[in-house]
């Protein structure tokens, strides 16, 4: 797992009893799982979200020992951890703990109903939702008065939910529902890059405690205080706010990033092509309208392979090879500003090179 302090491996959790944890009693485990404490006494890394995990019920993590214990045993060991001194003591982890580790279990909220509170059970703790989209500090601990504002994972950005969320169309319960249970929204688009690995675990889930998830993560979006999307020009091209129409592209001759858009990319965007190739009108999409151009330059360099899932599985083809960094500039800036009708992005060049670079 790359992580931005270096690359962690993830350990064989089968129970192995020489590189797994066949040796492990229950305290052990529930000991790792809300604590961050190996059987040998030594501090785990965050990057197992521990500090989410710590929320889980006595009940859910005497279930999750016995299902480990009761799959197959698999021999194999993780390579050793890259990582810089001092993060590569483990002792470190102990003062970061100190700081960060808040081991608390979920406790309801009486005044809210029950789904509500099963919702919000799942999201913070096993969902460990906000281990990637709430932001970090330098020490890599989540802002805890930041939650769900958006945050980075693995070289994608995961948007901000909630109140906070720049989707052109506000979520609301039932397209959570949907978008967690299947992956994807005809108005929000797919799911892709590591929320992608997250909606295939979600489709193993009860469907009521996804229901649940998307129940109060809706509430948090319903907040007064809601932060207005940044002021954005009036003019043509303009999305009119969750119309969920698209206003035509304005060819502007002399705009080289809508000649790119209206040659490479309308085809398939401009809504009646079904899938595998139908893409979302771009005015829809988060990718755009969002806080960083991350995950917009990571789909137009790589695109999106074909899976070898279901033939409703979406496929793009990637523009790294064809588009040049500058011409990928162009095209994000003219989605940005014209179709998105926002500001135009900060740091789009070095998004750019860092998609390249991660490919
Ligand atoms: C491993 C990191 C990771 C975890 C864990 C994760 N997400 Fe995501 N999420 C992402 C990324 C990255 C995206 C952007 C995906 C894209 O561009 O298609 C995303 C996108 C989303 C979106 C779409 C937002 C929008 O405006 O388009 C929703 C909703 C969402 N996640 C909900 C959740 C919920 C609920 C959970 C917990 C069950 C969760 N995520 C856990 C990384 C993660
Ligand atoms: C051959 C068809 C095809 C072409 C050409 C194509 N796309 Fe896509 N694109 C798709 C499909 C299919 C998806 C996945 C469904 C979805 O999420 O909209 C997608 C997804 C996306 C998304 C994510 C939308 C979201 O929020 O879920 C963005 C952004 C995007 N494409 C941008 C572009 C840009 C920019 C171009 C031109 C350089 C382009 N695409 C060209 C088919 C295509």
């Amino acid at each position: 797992m790359p992580t931005p302090f270096g690359t962690i491996y993830s350990t064989n959790i089968t129970p192995d009893p020489e590189t797994g944890i066949g040796r492990w009693s229950e305290t052990a485990f529930i000991r790792a799982l809300r604590s961050g404490v190996d059987r040998e006494g030594r501090h785990l890394y965050p990057a197992f979200p521990y500090d989410h995990f710590t929320r889980v019920s006595d009940d859910d993590a005497k279930a999750m020992y016995a299902f480990f214990m009761s799959i197959d045993p698999v021999r194999s060991s993780a390579p050793p951890n890259d990582l810089p001194f001092p993060l590569n003591v483990r002792l470190t982890l102990a003062g970061w703990k100190l700081l960060f580790l808040r081991q608390v279990r979920f406790v309801a909220d009486p005044s809210k109903d029950e789904t509500w509170n099963r919702g919000k059970y799942l999201v913070d703790g096993l969902g460990h939702c906000g281990a990637c989209h709430s932001p970090r500090n330098l020490l890599g601990a989540e802002k805890a008065s930041a939650s769900f504002e958006g945050g980075e994972a693995e070289g994608w950005r995961a948007y901000a939910l909630g109140r906070s969320s720049q989707s052109p169309v506000p979520w609301d319960e039932a397209a959570l529902t949907e978008y967690l249970a299947r992956g994807s929204h005809s108005q929000h688009g797919t799911a892709q890059g590591p929320m992608a690995n997250v909606v295939d675990n979600l489709s193993l889930v009860d469907p009521a405690d996804v229901g649940a998830m998307a129940h109060y993560l809706a509430s948090l979006g319903k907040s007064e205080g809601r932060k207005d999307v940044e002021t954005a020009p009036s003019g043509p091209g303009r999305l009119p706010q969750a119309a969920g129409i698209q206003a035509a592209a304005p060819s502007i001759p002399s705009d080289p990033g809508g000649a790119i858009y209206a040659a490479v990319c309308a085809s398939c965007h401009e809504g009646d092509r079904a899938l595998p190739l139908g893409g979302v009108r771009l005015g829809l999409s988060t990718a755009i309208a969002g806080e960083t151009p991350t995950n917009l330059v990571n789909l137009v360099v790589r695109g999106i392979p074909a899976s070898t899932g279901g033939s409703a599985h979406p496929i793009m083809p990637g523009f790294g090879d064809v588009l040049g960094d500058r011409q990928i500039s162009d095209l994000a800036n003219y989605l940005r500003v014209q179709i998105a009708g926002k500001n135009p992005w900060n740091g789009l060049v070095k998004a750019v090179t860092e998609a390249r670079g991660n490919r």
